[in-house]
């Protein structure tokens, strides 16, 4: 696909539902009693590889555009799938329901596509083994395929040497099924979505600075799930705002839950003009409307616990970097090596390819923003979050810019170059 410089956008957009909040109504409300009726529900491949995933597992579930209807059958309801479970590109459908299917009393054949099967899942075969899982990785590489054979767990207390939400949640899950209370700590605190629509749904969830606890023996009863737009997603409309010419953009309905906010911090400190409007809370989770206009961006320093607030917005914020003025370090993010992509790598060499001034470290990157960037010819690794940060890129550099595997958008977000095109000027 090739991206052309423009000259302004203008217009207001509404990004599709939070793909962390999809993937998880439609776990907790397969193994809920009753129905669960979610709203503006994503549509991105990563949350239908759930919805399959569930279906296999015995769940009616009724889809109609945006709305999905999950006939749930309690706790203790899933049953043996007849074929292996695809889980697609999807990390979170992979690590949460390998999560829940550790403790169900079948086995399951579980895998993904080539980027899934290489990303690791020692993170949750570990803990979960602890517990009292029976969990193999086909290929002895703590990768998947996984062979899961469901056991009789207990509950630990577990120190989680990363801050990951993938990680917290699937150990939690388990813990609605283990004998006794289970606990994660974490290094920093990641996203909150599991522990807050879990006590929606009835489950008993407290959470103390980074430690998260369940214990067992509370049912699950649907619920009414209505998703706000994902801030992940509305990142590459406000950073398109504030780097092309003459710009304003009003994103709506926008989660800002606390442990995803992270972005809007960043741009507030490299001086972005943001505004937050009609700021609400919506079943447990707060949301707003972001305005954004053209601004002079300077370099800062990203690290610490911000990290796990913003770490899918980080190849957006490199590229934010690149039109600021100085030097913007990113650390603490060696977590970005082991996603969709080596993002790390992938943000260096296309960035470099277009003229950007920025360097790989272990756990992050530094850049030199200010310099004029040029088209180039660009892979996106089939990472959906490359294509769509460096179409944002391709609206401001000097000649046209070629992504190749532009296409993967689809994973989060399946009409964003029609979204971004209707906000050309
Ligand atoms: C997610 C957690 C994050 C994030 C991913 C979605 C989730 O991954 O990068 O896109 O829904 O729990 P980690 O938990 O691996 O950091």
């Amino acid at each position: 696909m090739f991206i052309n410089p423009v000259n302004s956008l203008k217009g207001i957009i509404t990004v599709p539902g939070d793909k962390s909040i999809s993937h998880r109504a439609v776990m907790f409300g397969s193994i809920a009693e009753g129905v669960t009726e979610v709203t503006n529900f994503l549509r991105g491949a990563d949350c239908l590889s759930t919805i399959d995933c569930f279906r296999k597992l015995g769940i009616y579930i009724e889809e109609k555009d945006s709305i999905i209807r999950i006939h749930g059958k309690g706790l203790h309801g899933l049953s043996m799938p007849h074929s292996i479970l695809d889980t697609g590109n999807s990390g979170t459908t992979t690590r949460l329901i390998t999560g829940i299917l550790s403790a169900q009393d079948f086995d399951v054949h579980l895998t993904g596509d080539e980027s899934i099967q290489k990303r690791p899942m020692g993170r949750i075969i570990d803990p979960l083994s602890q517990m009292g899982a029976d969990i193999v990785s086909e290929q002895n590489n703590q990768c998947a395929p996984l062979h899961i054979h469901g056991r009789p767990l207990h509950g630990i207390h577990y120190t989680s040497p990363v801050a990951s939400a993938q990680v917290k949640s699937s150990i939690l899950l388990a813990g609605l099924y283990a004998d006794s209370e289970t606990s994660v700590t974490e290094p920093y605190l990641s996203r909150n979505h599991t522990e807050i629509m879990l006590n929606y749904f009835g489950a008993q969830v407290t959470s103390h600075n980074t430690t998260a606890s369940v214990l067992p023996g509370n049912l699950l009863f649907g619920q009414k799930v209505d998703v706000p737009g994902d801030i992940s997603s509305a990142a590459y409309f406000l950073a398109a705002g504030l780097i092309t010419p003459n710009s304003e953009i009003l994103v709506k309905n926008v989660g800002i839950n606390p442990t995803r906010d992270g972005i809007i911090e960043v741009i507030q400190k490299m001086g972005g003009k943001l505004k937050l409007e009609n700021v609400r809370t919506e079943n447990g989770e707060l949301v707003s409307d972001l305005l954004v206009s053209t601004s002079e961006l300077h370099g800062i320093e990203i690290g610490g616990s911000l990290i796990p607030r913003l770490i899918d917005e980080i190849p957006m914020i490199a590229i934010m970097a690149a039109f600021a003025k100085g030097k913007t370090t990113i650390k603490d993010a060696q977590e970005l090596k082991v996603k969709e992509s080596n993002r790390i790598d992938v943000c260096v060499k296309n960035l470099s390819s277009m003229g950007a001034k920025i360097e790989g470290t272990d756990d992050g990157m530094i850049i030199e923003g200010g310099y004029p960037l040029h088209g180039s010819r660009i892979e996106s690794h089939l990472d959906h979050r490359i294509a769509m940060s460096f179409a944002i890129a391709g609206l401001n550099t000097q000649t046209r810019l070629e992504i190749i595997g532009a296409d993967c958008v689809s994973i989060s977000y399946p009409g964003y170059y029609r979204d971004l095109e209707s906000l050309i000027q």
